[in-house]
């Protein structure tokens, strides 16, 4: 019987991403087993994983007790086979190589309990596609963690057609459980986080190919300015809260500058059409409870001071060049 709360979990793939997530749950005190390419690698994975958590500890990363609790709930072993036997979640985290994933969910599915769910970390494949290679596909989702996932709080869940509303559940249980924010997202490549991601990136990358800026501007600009506001609200509210007018106002200069690709999208424009400015006028897209506006106002301007708070103790990401200065 699988429980939520002592859950019995494989990692496969013990790399960058794989091994971040069973230090998740072995902290949490889930028994936790690790398998990568062969035992070898398996092993030193296991010993890099109590290094850092070691050193984690010390820097006051991760809770006092972390190295003890990752001593007694994590182990590794010889083989998928093995890790797989006895789990009753595993989640697959090998190389973005769709041949790697089709023949090491073929081995997960076929070592596998048939009540276990199986889960794949993949970052853009669509999870139907990879729901092909596994047996029992009710058992199989997408949940895709961010980097580093010891630390990043959000995690995408990608149901197939096939996948049991059941099981989706118990991973959500599982999930938030070791205190991270899921949500359900469609099945479309890219999910939610990599298509915004990628589109944000390749506009910088245009923007330093054609010469208007350098990548050390660009970083500097978005970590400070809207990527800065992005860690508390999301695209919607802010247009909703800088005003749907303005956004709207915004997009003819763009399409002038850049044609087409940047004019404005017509939901927006039709909501300016019928007076809806966001949040000045009540409504918006982001379905902000225009009555709480002093509260929401009230929580930014905390959020926002305290991050910057934040920023200024802990200075600039050492290593990079400067552009904010002449
Ligand atoms: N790095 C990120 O920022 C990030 C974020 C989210 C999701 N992901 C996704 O997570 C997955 C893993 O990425 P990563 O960054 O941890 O890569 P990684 O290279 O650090 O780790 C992959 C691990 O898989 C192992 N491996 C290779 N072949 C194997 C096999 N046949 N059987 C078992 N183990 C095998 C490797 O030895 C390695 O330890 C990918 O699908 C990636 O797209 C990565």
């Amino acid at each position: 019987m699988k429980s939520v709360n002592k859950a019995k979990i494989a990692i496969i793939g013990s790399g960058n991403m794989g091994g971040a997530m069973a230090q998740v749950f072995a902290i949490a005190g889930h028994e936790c087993i690790i398998a990568d390419a062969d035992a070898t690698y398996s092993e030193q994975s296991f010993k890099r994983l109590l290094l850092e958590t070691e050193s984690f500890e010390k820097q006051g990363l991760f809770p006092v007790g972390s190295t003890r609790l990752i001593s007694q709930n994590l182990s590794y072993a010889k083989s998928i086979e093995e890790a797989c036997q006895n789990a009753d979640y595993i989640a697959e985290s090998v190389p973005e190589i769709i041949e790697v994933k089709k023949t090491v969910l073929g081995q997960i599915g076929d070592a596998a309990r048939k009540d276990a769910i199986i889960a794949s970390n993949t970052s853009a494949i669509p999870i139907s596609q990879l729901s092909a290679f596994v047996s029992n596909p009710e058992r199989f989702l997408g949940v895709h963690w961010v980097n580093p996932a010891t630390f990043v709080p959000g995690v995408e869940l990608i149901a197939t057609p096939h996948t049991s509303e059941e099981n989706l559940q118990f991973v959500e249980r599982l999930i938030t459980g070791v205190e991270k924010v899921t949500t359900r997202v469609s099945d479309v490549a890219g999910f939610i986080i990599n298509r915004l991601q990628f589109a944000l990136y390749k506009e910088a990358m245009t923007m330093v190919e054609e010469g208007s800026s350098t990548p050390a501007q660009i970083d500097s600009v978005v970590s400070n300015t809207f990527g800065f506001r992005l860690a508390f609200f999301g695209p919607f509210a802010v247009a909703d809260m800088g005003g749907l007018d303005v956004f709207a106002g915004a997009y003819k200069s763009l399409e002038q500058a850049y044609g087409e690709r940047f004019a404005a999208p017509q939901a927006l424009l039709d909501k300016v059409a019928t007076g809806d400015y966001g949040f000045k006028t009540g409504g918006g897209f982001a379905g902000l409870d225009a009555s709480k506006s002093a509260e929401i106002v009230a929580y930014r301007n905390r959020a926002f001071a305290a991050l910057s708070q934040l920023k200024r103790d802990l200075g600039p990401p050492p290593g990079f060049p400067s552009a904010t200065q002449p």
